[in-house]
């Protein structure tokens, strides 16, 4: 079966192939073959210790792991949206892996109408089918912007980038963004497993407090965690019709209502003989965890950038926090959360 919208750097994806450990560090976490240019970016920017890699840098106010700017350098320099461009924004570990396939499964349910066989998301991990800008296409392109040809609209990609370092064609196209995040607390441990999954089992697992700590002061990947959110949140209420604003919490305690307002703001609401055939239902339980987390390619496969397609379900659950954070660590991320929030209207 030949998929379209998505493409996968082919050197890379060899080098992680030929990669024997179970946990190999994604290139966007490695911090050898630098451009001439990132050096020189990076020798301005403030630095901190990483929590995989060894530096994050502070550029443009948020937080990125050496290689990764690369990626966003890159992106910003050369990607232009096009007025029919989807793109899924995200905060790290906020339900990227399940928006992707909601995303996708909803563009292409006319081309793909039978969800139970021959459907891309059986066979394809949905970070395969939707390619991060910064972290997948535009990573290793150091000079040429990426050949996106093979990409037919609506084209369909995601980034985690903070409003303020989206590429300018982004914002001035009239291409959709639908942005989702989380509940920090379980943002944070959702991330804390994830990049303990990452780290090289020499240097063994990061302690919770120190993370903690970090994420708290905003240092983590594309932190500060509010800001990122608080930027969004204001420019879905200033462009309504360009910006989609979405939970985690949402898309799991209201599926149903929550998808079909997707399709309608990505160009393709469900019609009434759709939702009377059970095509929204039959969305909902492709994408599910249980359905996508036990599928053979998400089991065993591995992505381009090295990560296991496992490491990206563990247990999709609002709430997990409650089994790691203390009543002191709950308190202060709330009040955090609070103070940097709660007078914008925004609440987990
Ligand atoms: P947990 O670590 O809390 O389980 P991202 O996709 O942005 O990397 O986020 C990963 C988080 O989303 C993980 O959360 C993962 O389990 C959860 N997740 C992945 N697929 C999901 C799905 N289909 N439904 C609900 N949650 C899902």
């Amino acid at each position: 079966m030949k998929i379209e919208h998505c493409t996968i750097p082919s050197s890379s994806l060899l080098s992680a192939m030929l990669e024997g450990e179970s946990n190999v560090v994604p290139n966007y976490l490695q911090e050898n073959e630098l451009s001439q240019e990132l050096e020189e970016v990076i020798a301005t920017l403030p630095k901190e210790r990483g929590w995989v890699a060894s530096y994050l840098h502070q550029y443009q106010g948020f937080w990125h792991t050496t290689r990764q700017l690369q990626g966003v350098l890159s992106c910003q320099k050369h990607f232009e949206a096009h007025d029919t461009d989807v793109l899924i924004v995200t905060t790290p570990k906020s339900g990227t892996t399940w928006l992707k396939a909601w995303t996708f499964a909803l563009l292409h349910r006319h081309k793909y109408p039978n969800t139970l066989q021959n459907h891309p998301l059986l066979t394809h991990n949905p970070h395969f089918l939707v390619p991060f800008l910064e972290l997948d296409l535009y990573l290793n392109n150091k000079h040429s912007p990426h050949d996106l040809t093979s990409f037919h609209s609506p084209r369909l990609f995601s980034t985690h980038l903070p409003y303020v370092s989206l590429p300018n064609s982004i914002k001035q196209s009239s291409c959709k963004i639908v942005y989702l995040c989380r509940d920090p607390k379980d943002a944070f441990i959702s991330l804390w497993h994830f990049t303990n999954k990452l780290r090289p089992q020499s240097r063994g697992v990061s302690s919770l407090e120190e993370t903690f700590s970090k994420f708290c002061r905003g240092v983590s990947l594309y932190g500060p965690f509010w800001t990122h959110v608080l930027d969004y949140w204001r420019m879905s209420l200033k462009e309504p019709g360009k910006i989609m604003f979405m939970r985690f919490e949402e898309m799991k305690l209201n599926s149903n209502f929550i998808l079909k307002e997707l399709a309608a703001f990505v160009g393709c609401p469900f019609s009434k003989q759709e939702e009377e055939d059970g095509v929204v239902d039959e969305i909902l339980k492709l994408c599910s965890f249980d359905n996508l987390s036990n599928l053979q390619v998400n089991k065993d496969g591995k992505l381009s950038s090295g990560e296991q397609h496992e490491a990206f379900f563990r247990r999709g659950e609002i709430g997990d926090w409650k089994n790691y954070l203390t009543p002191e660590m709950t308190q202060q991320l709330d009040a955090i959360t609070k103070e940097k929030l709660g007078q914008h209207g925004l609440r987990f």
